[in-house]
């Protein structure tokens, strides 16, 4: 046998007795599979597990998931990031059902064509539910096939190395079982800080493992550096214990996900003037409080400030009640003010038991209002 044939046919053996049992892996149903693979893009096996579950639940085939509004499928995907990936989903699910009468394509060219598959996900999806003969190449394989062909490779022409080693690797018989079986093993054995080499069904094939170079494989490419966002958030609460939410638009983070009206600045700003950016009428209010949360996105570091306010339109507090501590200043300028996130005709009030259940919100969203304090501030003034 080549080598090629050996190191996929120990592969395949190893794959039998070590698989984890996935529930997408019990079918071969590409929505299952697609669905599956775009949220493993997101997230690892354990944590996407009830992510995928729920989902399948409620869209459980392409024909209800086309039939989906998009504020629900992102409520469903709360909390995983990138929520593009799932305002894709139901855009390609409706694009199936409405345009191609509702058969998903069979091949590779095919769903290479539709909005949001890429290179990856067809491979994954033509191989594993149609058994085309195309490898797959995701962060795990690339780290296997650079270990085991001792390979360095950055950029587009060593994606294309990889990837043609990938295709002579590949069992043409069975590319299903063989790619998932590469992932697999790239996931649970050739960890990238703490690999199995001692446990690994290939070791005696690996380059790098010969040479007891594998920690130098892949080589570690510098990462872009985070654009940091300040973000100030203005929580305010209605005299009635409601809370003003808005609607994303635009193409930025969160797109068509709901917030509280925030204004972005290039750093910290005072409190005030961020107030007079957001009710230049200065209507009075209490501040509730003030939280600082640092989020972490995978090209930015948003640092945001929630104001908690209450508007009190029917006492006497006011500005000029408030503390005097330094970040109560007025006269700060809001020339650092980058950009309004909300229009003031997209501003609507929402009881805060709807949060999260009717809109859709981001992470950072979420953790806030998961807080113990805002979560007891809220229940107190909630009526
Ligand atoms: N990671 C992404 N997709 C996978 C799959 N199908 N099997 C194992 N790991 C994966």
């Amino acid at each position: 046998m080549k080598t090629q044939s050996v190191v996929s046919f120990e592969l395949a053996n190893w794959y039998k007795i070590n698989k984890r049992d996935m529930p997408w892996r019990s079918s071969k149903d590409p929505y299952k599979i697609w669905l599956s693979e775009i949220i493993l893009q997101q997230t690892q096996v354990v944590q996407g597990t009830p992510y995928y579950l729920k989902f399948i639940e409620c869209y459980p085939s392409l024909q209800l998931l086309a039939q989906a509004n998009e504020d629900d499928v992102l409520r469903l995907w709360q909390g995983l990031g990138y929520y593009s990936r799932a305002r894709n989903l139901l855009y390609t699910a409706k694009y199936i059902k409405h345009q191609l009468h509702g058969v998903f394509p069979n091949s590779y060219a095919g769903l290479l064509q539709l909005k949001g598959i890429g290179d990856y996900t067809a491979s994954a999806i033509a191989s594993i539910a149609y058994n085309e003969a195309v490898a797959v190449v995701d962060g795990n394989v690339n780290r296997v096939i650079s270990r085991l062909f001792k390979v360095n490779v950055s950029g587009k022409e060593g994606a294309k190395t990889i990837k043609n080693l990938a295709f002579q690797l590949l069992n043409q018989e069975n590319p299903s079982e063989h790619n998932q079986a590469m992932m697999e093993l790239g996931s649970l054995i050739c960890k990238p800080q703490s690999p199995k080499c001692n446990i690994c069904p290939i070791s005696n094939h690996c380059l790098a493992y010969k040479d007891k170079v594998v920690k130098n494989f892949p080589s570690v490419s510098i990462k872009k550096e985070q654009k940091l966002r300040f973000l100030n958030f203005i929580v305010k609460l209605t005299p009635q214990g409601k809370v003003l939410l808005t609607k994303r638009t635009g193409n930025d983070i969160w797109k068509n996900m709901y917030t509280f009206p925030f204004i972005e600045s290039n750093k910290t700003i005072e409190f005030l003037a961020l107030l007079k950016e957001f009710d230049p009428k200065l209507e009075p209010f209490e501040l509730l409080n003030i939280m600082s949360l640092t989020h972490i996105l995978s090209h930015q570091i948003l640092k945001a400030t929630f104001y908690l306010i209450q508007s009190q339109t029917n006492t006497k507090a006011n500005l000029l009640e408030m503390p005097s501590d330094s970040i109560w200043t007025v006269n700060e300028s809001s020339s650092n003010i980058v950009e309004n996130s909300f229009k003031k005709n997209n501003i609507f009030e929402v009881e805060f038991e709807m949060l999260g259940k009717t809109f859709p919100l981001p992470r950072l969203i979420s953790k806030y209002i998961e807080t113990k304090e805002i979560k007891e501030i809220f229940n107190k003034t909630c009526p």
